[in-house]
């Protein structure tokens, strides 16, 4: 086997089964642009040192720009000789322009070849993930905005607690999508720094210029020790600890739209795109797309598992083992794309049954919590009212009445002090307006926070 890599001091040939074992071209290949990208930046400053001639370069732009054409065209012969993406290029590139092909890999090896593409690809699909993330955020306003004021049971325990507004239920939401936001972005910086230049693991006897890489590639550092800058693979754990916890939100998200979304609950519909019939009950219509947002959440933290179990125990430098951070990657990137995708188109399209949510709220003595605060406020201490108000929804749950259905008289048996107002508070109405300071659920505060969502938004 000529074409074989490193032949020269192999007296045999590689097993066949080995040769597809260890190769990795069958996933890898998805790197091609940013593979290409981070040739022509390193021939670029070689020419600059003067290690290739103007027209060397002239020829390797040409070559890896036809690559870059046929692979797109789907006209790339991939070869699983060639390993990965890095060798299938480059033979691909001396077969095309010859001799030339051989001195683009002077002062490089695909130790930091591969760790500067991730890295490269990795930035892309972040800089592809934000904009999405953002649309997510703005979806999740405008169904806060359109329900600022509609009135639902909060719960704990699931247990009904005390009324909130939907809205205010929604920016709980945002809070968390914006957290991810910002490990996302934190995440970024570690993601866009250059390893190119560490070439093996030492560096390079060549007077390379990583300053002008990195300018090239748009990379904000380079990493500052080449032992390093070929083995850290920190920063795709990093993205996958973001994604994972960015999905643990979806799949709370997921978990609470397939509860209200059931028969029992009925506080939303999911327009009927999102959602898909059986095959044998007429009747139904399930929340897929939650249900299997919630679902691969499971994958993504495998995923993260993996990596930091594939990083454990590796002495430095470069080890083949490397070559399985790919595919977890690879995944979670496209768990990530598409729960997002699916999440930011579906959540603006939620209807709310505002009767529902409201008819919700009046059972389980949501306003318990209002009437207890009453008679602190004429004078008890809080435990004592918290007693009072036990035996007033005792009473209540013998009879089915709810406080806001008792008379005055039947109040006043439990304390002397309550009198006409508390009906006041006893309204959800009043018991959400009532909570009315920076964080609250009443509608004004709710309406607020929109507000300053909206203007973050617009500056980010
Ligand atoms: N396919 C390899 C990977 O994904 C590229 C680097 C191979 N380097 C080596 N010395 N075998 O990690």
């Amino acid at each position: 086997n000529t074409a074989k890599l490193s032949s020269a001091r192999f007296t045999e040939a590689t097993d066949a089964f080995v040769e597809e074992f260890t190769a990795s071209i069958q996933f890898d290949n998805r790197m091609y642009r940013q593979d290409i990208q981070g040739s022509i930046a390193h021939a670029k400053m070689l020419t600059e040192a003067g290690i290739l001639t103007q027209d060397e370069l002239a020829d390797i732009i040409n070559g890896l720009t036809q690559i870059q054409q046929e692979i797109d065209n789907g006209k790339f012969q991939w070869s699983i000789q060639q390993e990965d993406i890095h060798m299938n290029i480059e033979a691909r590139l001396t077969n095309l322009i010859g001799i030339t092909g051989k001195k683009l890999h002077t002062g490089r090896s695909r130790n930091d070849q591969v760790a500067t593409d991730i890295r490269l690809y990795l930035r892309d699909e972040i800089d592809a993930i934000l904009p999405e993330l953002k649309r997510l955020q703005q979806g999740i306003l405008s169904l806060a905005e359109k329900e600022a004021d509609t009135i639902m049971p909060g719960f704990t325990h699931l247990q009904t607690a005390q009324p909130v507004t939907f809205g205010h239920h929604m920016m709980a939401w945002f809070e968390m999508i914006k957290r991810d936001v910002e490990r996302l972005q934190d995440c970024r910086k570690r993601v866009n720094t250059m390893p190119l230049g560490s070439a093996a693991l030492a560096g390079t006897t060549y007077p390379i210029n990583r300053e002008l890489t990195a300018e090239l590639l748009g990379f904000d550092r380079i990493s500052e020790n080449s032992l390093d800058g070929v083995s850290d693979r920190d920063f795709a754990i990093e993205f996958t600890a973001f994604a994972s916890t960015f999905l643990m939100h979806l799949s709370r998200f997921s978990e609470e739209l397939v509860l209200w979304s059931s028969a029992q609950f009925q506080f939303i519909d999911l327009p009927d795109r999102f959602c898909t019939g059986s095959s044998i009950m007429p009747q139904k219509k399930n929340p897929d797309v939650p249900e299997l947002v919630r679902g691969k959440t499971g994958r993504v933290y495998g995923h993260l598992i993996s990596l930091l179990t594939l990083m454990k125990s590796q002495p430095l430098a470069y080890n083949k083992d490397n070559q399985e951070d790919k595919e977890p990657l690879f995944d979670t990137v496209d768990t990530v794309r598409g729960s997002l995708r699916a999440f930011a188109d579906m959540v603006p399209a939620i209807i709310v049954n505002r009767d529902m949510t409201y008819a919700a709220a009046k059972n389980g003595f949501s306003t318990a919590t209002d009437l207890a605060d009453y008679l602190v406020k004429k004078g008890l201490p809080f435990r004592d009212a918290h007693e009072v108000v036990g035996l007033a929804v005792a009473h209540g749950v013998k009879n089915k009445l709810d406080l806001s259905e008792m008379s005055l008289e039947t109040l006043q048996g439990f304390h002397a002090d309550i009198t006409e107002d508390v009906f006041e508070v006893l309204t959800l109405e009043g018991s959400v307006s009532a909570r009315d300071h920076l964080g609250g659920t009443a509608p004004r505060q709710v309406k607020a926070a929109i507000q300053r969502a909206k203007i973050f938004l617009n500056k980010a």
